[in-house]
């Protein structure tokens, strides 16, 4: 997308638009919703092995055949056209491009994002490409996986493939999506592939993805034109202190150090938090695993900041020194994922939840923003997945009504709204997501689309939340 700068007018508190330029966007990611795991030279990925082991995601369901988007991308685009979406963002699956992570890339690979973003363009859609959502070549992981240093070496080189074989189509590029679940919940909670539970590999995890981010970023830049844009995107939480004791602030601030600012210190200020290293030093050796120069490379100028929001993160120190290992939302363990915090608790923000069991507060997506913006002047941000799941159901007629749906997007859109309103540079919103598709340890059973996809026929229902987005994305701006 061009650097759309929203123009600066006066509103008031009844206006409900959004400045020219918006890029109103839905999102999907390769191992969710592509399928053909088989085709034209793909190897597994670390999900294909994960999915593949008993146990490990609901209903062993697998992302095999998923949405079968490989085969049926032209419907889809057409479905993105009918809905009038400016921008789509998508990933690129790693093990078809490059099947063992290492060596050449394979040119059948990089043909089915050609045909992709070649359908796309035709649209009027940007393509937004995310280099890596969470499906590692599983002969990486392997040689070691992320705790291993060489894999940032690795994701450094295939960065430079995708970006020679779709740089004259793709204008935007996002290295990494939400690199904490793949160190936290890969290698700590274990809910996620590869399924480790060892908190010293979840924080050599962390630093290798944050180090591949940073390689990344300069193999596009030095293989893509310079009106490519650069982005990150992260699941930044909104951690809350339960009570305003001490207490519960001393909680907030450990779980915003290992959800946070073990990502947004190195990338956007150059260094990992003096709090973190103090509060991790029984668990790694941070000067054996950070290289001189290291940070240097992570901290890379970016043009755009992704965020990815769903609910807050509300905290307190467990009184009996015992933390819960709670489902996170994505998928329950014996483990925490919260490296260092194990007496840490963790409690919903309100009773009104998703099918995730999440608990929705707009509120959270509005203080997120602010906070980050006022946090970091100048940098651009984008809000690259928010949206919800609830229980969908086709009705005799063939419709889906989904009104929790529409109320969730109303007030997560006002809350981008406002925040542009107080002076965040919000360039844009991608719905997560497009289409039903594999929520990872939750297999189908949980659904995220703006289409309904009914997987044994493949057959896909816009479902009433598809038909009122379109109608903002006309609009731009909120129904009154
Ligand atoms: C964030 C992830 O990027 C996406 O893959 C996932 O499906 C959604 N959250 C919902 O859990």
């Amino acid at each position: 997308m061009t650097a759309v700068r929203p123009e600066t007018t006066a509103r008031t508190a009844a206006d409900t638009s959004f400045p020219p330029g918006f890029v109103w966007g839905a999102a999907t990611a390769a191992y969710q919703v592509e399928g053909a795991a088989t085709e034209d030279g793909r190897t597994p990925s670390i999900w294909d092995t994960f999915s593949h082991t008993p146990g490990k995601v609901r209903g062993g369901d697998t992302g095999d055949v998923a949405a079968d988007h490989y085969h049926r991308y032209r419907d889809d685009v057409a479905l993105m056209k009918d809905l009038g979406l400016k921008a789509y963002r998508f990933s690129v699956s790693w093990s078809r491009v490059q099947p063992t992570g290492r060596g050449p890339g394979v040119e059948r690979g990089l043909d089915f994002y050609r045909r992709l973003t070649d359908e796309l363009l035709a649209a009027g859609i940007t393509p937004v490409a995310t280099l890596y959502h969470w499906d590692l070549p599983q002969e990486l992981e392997d040689a070691g996986g992320w705790p291993h240093r060489d894999t940032a070496d690795r994701f450094a080189d295939y960065a430079e493939i995708v970006a020679r074989g779709l740089g004259d189509r793709v204008g935007v590029w996002t290295t990494l999506n939400e690199p904490w679940c793949p160190a936290f919940l890969g290698y700590g909670s274990g809910v996620h592939a590869p399924g480790r539970t060892d908190p010293a590999a979840t924080l050599r995890a962390a630093h290798h993805l944050n180090l591949a981010h940073g390689k990344a970023i300069g193999a596009l830049r030095a293989n893509l034109p310079s009106s490519a844009q650069t982005s990150i995107t992260l699941n930044l939480h909104q951690v809350r202190p339960l009570t305003a004791g001490p207490e519960d602030a001393e909680a907030a601030r450990r779980i915003d150090a290992v959800g946070n600012r073990i990502f947004t210190g190195p990338i956007l200020d150059g260094a990992y938090p003096e709090d973190l290293l103090a509060d991790t030093a029984h668990l790694v050796d941070w000067g054996e695993l950070v290289h001189d120069g290291d940070l240097a490379e992570i901290s890379r100028p970016i043009d755009v900041l992704g965020i990815n929001y769903y609910s807050p993160t509300v905290v307190s120190l467990a009184p009996d020194g015992v933390g819960s290992t709670r489902d996170d939302g994505h998928g329950a363990s014996d483990h925490t994922p919260w490296t260092g915090c194990e007496d840490v608790a963790f409690h919903l923000a309100n009773d009104d939840v998703t099918a995730m069991n999440w608990a929705i507060d707009a509120d959270g997506l509005h203080t997120l923003l602010t906070e980050t913006a006022a946090a970091h002047p100048g940098l651009p941000l984008m809000v690259t997945e928010n949206g919800a799941a609830f229980e969908d159901h086709v009705t005799a007629d063939g419709r889906v009504d989904d009104p929790q749906r529409i109320a969730y997007l109303h007030a997560h859109l006002d809350a981008v709204r406002r925040a542009i309103a107080d002076g965040a540079d919000v360039r844009g919103y991608f719905l997560w997501s497009l289409l039903d598709n594999f929520e990872w340890s939750y297999g189908y059973s949980k659904r995220f689309g703006l289409v309904y996809v009914d997987y044994p026929t493949q057959r896909r229902i816009p479902k009433a939340s598809a038909h009122w987005y379109a109608g903002v994305i006309r609009a731009n701006a909120l129904p009154t």
